[in-house]
């Protein structure tokens, strides 16, 4: 009986076959390579060598390794897909894990208020600067005309700190009540024309509550030079409030009283949430104060070796918070306090 050369291989296929459904990866590849590689495969070997054979043999022999081709096949990619999916040890990454969160960064909406302030203050030609939270008495009181017995001095409302000069000498040390000893300082060391916008934190011994917090961002302007009049001060204020909210806001000026500025006055804008026809925000007035503001009064120019005389100037301080609060219709100030990510998200892109 004429041996095919396929007898031989048989057997070899059918102890592949075994080993085969044992391997573990590296020996899957040999196997696949010692049968079926392209160049030296043993019966990639045998089907290209098939030419050698007689036409009549060569059919059987070509069907049968074929036949093997195909086993071997299915018998290797039967064994890889048990590798992959079995508890052989899987490529160290965990595809079904969740994608790592994106964090982008965003601006408080009490930061993006003051940036958009002072921006505005900007066109009009006003630089941004910024001064010390720790303040003496003096600059925080006395050179902006508060006596030390005004009200406003009272030990209640100031945070005074610890170990520095008593208290009443005027250089005892506290946590500025306000931005306007900035007023002094910058006055004190540039001759005018000066236009500046100061915000900062302010510190006042009150506790949280919806409308008061005991640290709050506030924004001093000040400008002064030749010739600076009351109309230009009101011109500034309503460019400011018609930039900042929108154009048809309307702007209310209050007589007002601060020892620092003379007249005084206190601005109100048109309340944001009824658009004045009266709601529970601005008590049924229609409006809201969003700033004090005056005149410098003289006094303050000759604490601060500006010629009264010759300058005049007008000042205005006001509330970030309180500005935030009146734009997006958020009800308490602690809102704006607490870090609270569920509340603050909510300003994300929104600058
Ligand atoms: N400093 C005043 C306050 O904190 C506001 C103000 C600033 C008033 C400038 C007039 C001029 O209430």
């Amino acid at each position: 009986m004429p041996t095919s050369p396929l007898d031989e291989l048989v057997a070899g296929v059918a102890e592949a076959m075994e080993e085969i459904a044992a391997a573990d990866e590296t020996r899957l590849a040999e196997l696949r390579t010692e049968w079926l590689g392209r160049k030296a495969g043993r019966l990639t070997r045998l089907l290209r060598g098939l030419t050698d054979f007689a036409p009549d043999e060569r059919r059987g022999i070509g069907a049968r390794a074929n036949q093997l081709k195909r086993e071997l096949e299915t018998a290797l990619s039967a064994r890889d897909a048990a590798l992959r999916t079995s508890g052989a040890p899987a490529p160290d990454v965990d595809w079904t894990m969740p994608g790592r969160e994106w964090w982008r960064g965003a601006v408080h909406p009490v930061t993006a208020v003051i940036d958009e302030i002072c921006d505005v203050f900007r066109e009009l030609g006003f630089t941004r600067v910024t001064g010390p939270e720790a303040e003496t008495e003096e600059y925080n009181f006395t050179k902006l005309n508060i006596s030390l017995n005004h009200p406003a001095a009272d030990e209640h409302d100031t945070f005074y700190l610890q170990g520095g000069p008593p208290m009443g000498s005027g250089r005892a040390l506290l946590l500025r009540t306000h931005t306007s000893p900035m007023q002094a300082r910058t006055m004190e060391r540039f001759t005018p024309p000066i236009r500046i916008v100061v915000p900062g934190l302010v510190y006042r011994r009150d506790a949280f509550d919806p409308s008061h917090a005991p640290a709050f961002e506030q924004i001093e302007g000040l400008a002064v030079d030749d010739g600076v009049t009351f109309v230009e001060f009101k011109a500034a204020i309503d460019f400011f409030v018609k930039r900042f909210f929108t154009a048809d806001t309307a702007v209310r000026f209050r007589p007002s009283f601060f020892p620092f500025t003379e007249p005084s006055a206190e601005v109100d804008v048109q309340c944001q949430l009824c658009r004045g026809s009266g709601c529970t925000t601005c008590k049924q007035t229609g409006f809201l104060e969003i700033m004090g503001a005056g005149m410098v009064h003289p006094a303050v120019f000759e604490h601060c070796g500006i010629d009264a005389e010759r300058y005049t100037g007008y000042a205005f301080g006001m509330g970030a918070a309180r500005i935030a609060m009146l734009r997006h219709g958020i009800p308490d100030i602690r809102l704006l306090y607490q870090a609270d990510m569920r509340f603050l998200d909510q300003f994300r892109g929104g600058r």
